[in-house]
């Protein structure tokens, strides 16, 4: 029997399915609800300072559609709006209801030593499992020299994780931006001063699109706008390298996240490093209620593969990793085509001539390959919209 039960760091997990630091999680009660439908724990929307001005813009969010469906927001909300004391008698009161569910302090403060710590010390003896340390929101903060601001600096970035590292008494994540050149680097600054773990992704800067009848980019904030944080399915490749090269480069524990909606991408991120996955926009459009089908895929998937728990998926694709230079190149593949399935519509041929090859035609009412033209790219199996190609 298979389990979905783990541990990070001597946290026990119940299942590997936290929600992230979003608006989902900006709420006590929210986050009992959530708990109560079964999601493993939460980290809490970020918590400031007390007195840190927090002041929102409407509208917040901009979308990005296929075919109707959401596939991804831009938003540029600040941070949690529930003070301190809030936040501790929130903590203590889900605990209480829920104590097998892991709870983890997000927090941010601005660039002096005695504000991250104070921080730090007053969640200290509070009922959280945690620390996520957010050096990566990427709108709002920054102009105040925090959020991304930091994550983008390794040298900020670990002077930071030490000065935490100095007084926390619970384990520290460092949330980390993927809007740098080279994640890893960072993530190898904060590990060398010492944190425990590393989460990521935050969002994705990004600008939405712009209304081309009055100019104003999205989302419009009466008549303006500015850059925001990009979340959800589409950003989920920008997740998975982010966290593959942090894994390359560190054995800390990993709190992977970054566009997941279902049972299989959490299991993609396990298998290049993630020990535990967070999700939020998902939960934004469809409701906590999705954790229901997360966790009994991901437990038919480890009973079906004969895997005991998530650990077992743990780093499995990080050794199919390697440099373009030593990919095997000795082998091509070519289409095949399922004559029943085809509708010919000549996607596929399109794509072929023109992306250089012309491999595919329309002959005697069948599509044929011209394997001396067909490079083995693939792109024409991607553009099916029935199937019916399979590369072999
Ligand atoms: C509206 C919104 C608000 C967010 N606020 C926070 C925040 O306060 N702190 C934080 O660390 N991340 C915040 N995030 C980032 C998410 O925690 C997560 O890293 C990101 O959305 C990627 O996950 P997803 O694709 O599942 O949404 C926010 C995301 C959204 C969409």
């Amino acid at each position: 029997m298979s389990t979905l039960k783990t541990s990070v760091l001597g946290i026990d997990f119940e299942n590997p399915f936290l929600l992230s630091s979003a608006p989902p999680t900006a709420k006590i009660e929210s986050i009992d609800k959530a708990f109560t439908l079964g999601w493993g724990g939460a980290v809490l929307k970020t918590i400031t300072p007390d007195g840190l001005e927090m002041i929102e813009a409407s509208q917040r969010y901009a979308t990005w559609k296929n075919a109707g469906r959401v596939c991804g927001f831009e938003n540029i909300e600040l941070l949690s709006h529930l003070t301190i004391k809030q936040w501790l008698d929130g903590i203590k009161y889900l605990k209480q209801k829920h104590p097998t569910k892991v709870q983890i302090a997000s927090i941010m403060a601005p660039v002096v030593k005695e504000e991250w710590q104070n921080l730090v010390k007053t969640f200290n003896d509070s009922e959280v499992d945690a620390f996520e340390l957010n050096f990566s929101c990427p709108h709002g903060m920054p102009e105040k020299g925090i959020g991304m601001a930091i994550g983008t600096n390794a040298e900020i970035s670990s002077t930071i994780t030490e000065w935490v590292m100095e007084v926390a008494k619970k384990p520290v994540f460092v949330k980390l931006s993927p809007n740098v050149t080279n994640i890893a680097q960072i993530a190898k600054a904060v590990e060398a001063a010492g944190a425990d773990g590393i989460a990521a992704i935050n969002t994705v800067q990004s600008l939405m699109g712009v209304d081309l009848d009055t100019f104003e980019p999205m989302p419009k904030v009466n008549g303006k706008s500015t850059f925001g944080g990009y979340s959800g399915m589409s950003v989920k490749p920008i997740g998975l390298r982010c966290v593959a090269q942090i894994r390359q480069n560190s054995d800390l524990p990993i709190l992977g996240m970054g566009g997941i909606s279902n049972w299989r991408d959490a299991a993609e991120y396990m298998s290049v490093g993630a020990d535990v996955v967070q999700v939020c926009t998902e939960v934004m459009i469809n409701g906590y209620a999705v954790i229901g089908a997360m966790k009994q895929g991901l437990l038919n998937y480890l009973e079906n593969k004969g895997f005991n728990s998530p650990a077992d998926i743990k780093n499995k694709a990080i050794a199919n990793l390697s440099a373009h230079k030593d990919l095997n190149k000795s082998k091509q593949v070519y289409p095949h085509i399922d004559d029943a399935l085809c509708i010919k519509c000549g996607k596929c041929a399109t794509i072929c001539d023109e992306s250089e090859h012309s491999a595919l035609s329309l002959v005697d009412g069948r599509i044929q390959v011209n394997r001396d033209a067909c490079v083995g790219c693939s792109l024409c199996s991607h553009v099916c919209p029935k199937a019916a190609i399979t590369m072999k």
